[in-house]
């Protein structure tokens, strides 16, 4: 990992140099320049004894760890040395102005192609915390994704007492077969994707399957009476997590980079796309006992799923030298993988998120908004090709997923490009619907046709819009919930609820002080979620579920903002390293 800047050690004359700038200086500390570089590789990794070529960051799983502080500039370079095509994600970063380095191929960007190379180029504003990053095409993210730690400002503090130690956490999903044949297959035969093997932290699935030793589980060793920050990522392709350390309760501080009002809880849900800060208080002296971390999967939908549980361990630094005993290993008590059992638990448990709303950290909530759309989310069908046989929820047909009915298909050149070129007719159209085009009971009994249309189509926003979206879960296939995840903006979760969305009670209920300000939101099984933005960021926004088979089946749509009057109001000219398709 090449990571240059002025606060590296390697450099002390730079660093003396850059700190007597900085005094001088004092409007350069809004923040340095950091040089990564990714090569994309296969690398070869056991788990479960199944040996895999993987493709991975510089040959890491989890990848390299970005680090940076509110404010700076980073800059990527990614090489692409494996056959297929890649692209990255820096997942929750706002690129204002700088769509060309969002990542979504086909989206904002062609992929970067076998032998070929794209350097990425951002500024971080206004977010600091936790995000991540990942590939961004088809299912390499299940081997290709790394956190991104984001500090404060030089010169500024957490709102909370310095932790002594942090430590990113990230859940993944590891396959003992290649992924993307995983998917290929699935979309073939329309049926459901086979399952992973196992869920990982960071990397190593740990002690509770067959076939994992002791070194493939993650320890975090800590000494008592300490303040640890846990930055928590989900990183899985296909499911929420719950997760939680026996006897040793988390209290909450962040989420998706933006402070929350501190709670503490036994236990978190945590989507895939959402990031969670939590501190871990360890107890005053060191217990004879060693703690399980857990995590396993929140299930809500009908089909199958990896029900397994991954554990790491929490050890205390020994009290006396002399302990050889063997301690008792505690384990943590989650909720019911079944979402008929825990779903209420889970809608009490993300109630519980306020944004800090302090004077430092204000929560910008749209008081009023300019334009109101309703979108259903879920699952449905399309038919199977003539004379062929599928395994969708009927041998005729297969699954397919949609908002407002709309399947979205990625376009073969990237939208943004086209976008920007002013050629966009037979790329995208800008007439997705802003509200079903038949209106139906959303949670109640499915309707008989569950076929879905398709198309790629766009939904064109003015600069500086204030936006609100109600986000409805149907029960076609089944109620399910579906953590939809939005590029380039945060939007704050004003409302949700259970059954069919009521334009005429619910919105009495708003939140419109304090509502959570995050980037990926859980619309609950069999209900909904309403959020609220400002179109403040110029270019073409993704917008979709982050299980990424939904994704793969159409759950997808995309956001044009216009540019805005002012300089920096409008997106940058492409980068000359672009790639092309
Ligand atoms: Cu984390 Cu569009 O993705």
């Amino acid at each position: 990992m090449g990571h240059r800047s002025c606060i590296s050690p390697a450099s002390p004359m730079l660093f003396v140099c850059c700190c007597c700038l900085l005094w001088l200086f004092p409007i350069l500390a809004a923040g340095i320049t950091r040089h990564y570089k990714f090569d994309i590789n296969y690398t070869n990794l056991t788990r479960l004894c199944h040996t895999r070529s993987v493709i991975t960051v510089n040959g890491q799983l989890p990848g390299p760890r970005l680090i940076a502080r509110e404010g700076d500039r980073v800059i990527v370079k990614v090489v692409n040395h494996v056959s297929n095509n890649i692209s990255i994600h820096w997942h929750g970063i706002r690129q204002l102005t700088t769509g060309w380095s969002d990542g979504p191929a086909y989206i904002t960007q062609c992929p970067i192609q076998t032998g070929q190379s794209y350097t990425y180029n951002f500024t971080i504003t206004g977010q600091r915390g936790t995000l991540w990053y990942h590939a961004h095409i088809s299912w390499l993210r299940s081997s290709v994704y790394g956190p991104m730690v984001i500090l404060p400002r030089k010169n500024e503090s957490f709102p909370f007492p310095k932790p002594y130690k942090q430590i990113p956490i990230l859940f993944g999903e590891w396959f003992n077969v290649d992924p993307e044949a995983v998917i290929a297959q699935a979309l073939q035969t329309g049926g459901g994707p086979n399952v992973s093997d196992a869920y990982t932290i960071n990397g190593l699935p740990g002690p509770l399957y067959n076939c994992s030793s002791a070194s493939d589980t993650f320890k975090l060793k800590v000494k008592p009476g300490k303040t640890y920050m846990l930055r928590l990522v989900n990183s899985a392709l296909n499911d929420e997590l719950f997760f939680g350390i026996a006897n040793h309760s988390l209290t909450v501080v962040d989420a998706d980079a933006v402070y929350v009002k501190p709670f503490e809880t036994e236990w978190l849900l945590i989507t895939p796309g959402q990031t969670t800060n939590v501190l871990l208080k360890t107890k005053p002296h060191s217990p004879n006992a060693t703690f399980l971390m857990e995590a396993k999967p929140y299930f809500t939908g009908q089909g199958t799923f990896d029900n397994s549980t991954v554990a790491g361990i929490l050890e205390y630094a020994p009290a006396k030298k002399s302990t050889t005993a063997k301690l008792p290993v505690m384990k943590p008590t989650l909720p019911s993988i079944n979402g008929n059992f825990s779903t209420p638990q889970v809608a009490n448990f993300t109630a519980k998120f306020r944004s800090l709303a302090s004077p430092k950290f204000p929560a910008n909530v749209p008081q009023t908004v300019s334009r109101k759309f309703f979108f259903t989310v879920g699952l449905g069908t399309t038919p199977c090709p003539q004379n062929t046989t599928c395994q969708g929820p009927t041998n005729t047909t297969k699954f397919a997923a949609s908002i407002n009915n709309v399947s979205f298909a990625l376009p073969s050149v990237a939208m943004l490009q086209s976008y920007y070129a002013g050629n966009s007719i037979g790329v995208f159209s800008s007439d997705f619907p802003q509200n079903p085009a038949n209106p139906f009971n959303y949670t109640g009994p499915a309707p008989n046709n569950t076929n879905v249309g398709n198309g790629t189509k766009a939904l064109v926003l003015a600069f500086n819009t204030s936006v609100e979206v109600i986000l409805q879960d149907t029960s076609i296939l089944g109620a399910e919930s579906h953590p939809l995840h939005l590029h380039g903006f945060n939007f704050f979760v004003v409302g949700q609820g259970f059954g069919n969305y009521d334009q005429n009670k619910d919105p009495a209920k708003f939140n419109l002080v304090d509502p959570v300000e995050r980037n990926t939101v859980g619309v609950p099984a069999g209900g909904w979620v309403a959020i609220r933005f400002l179109a403040d960021n110029p270019g073409v926004w993704f917008m979709h579920c982050h299980l990424d088979v939904h994704t793969s089946w159409g759950l997808r749509m995309a956001w044009i903002v216009m540019d805005g009057p002012l300089p920096n109001q409008k997106l940058q000219p492409p980068p000359a390293d672009l790639p092309q398709c």
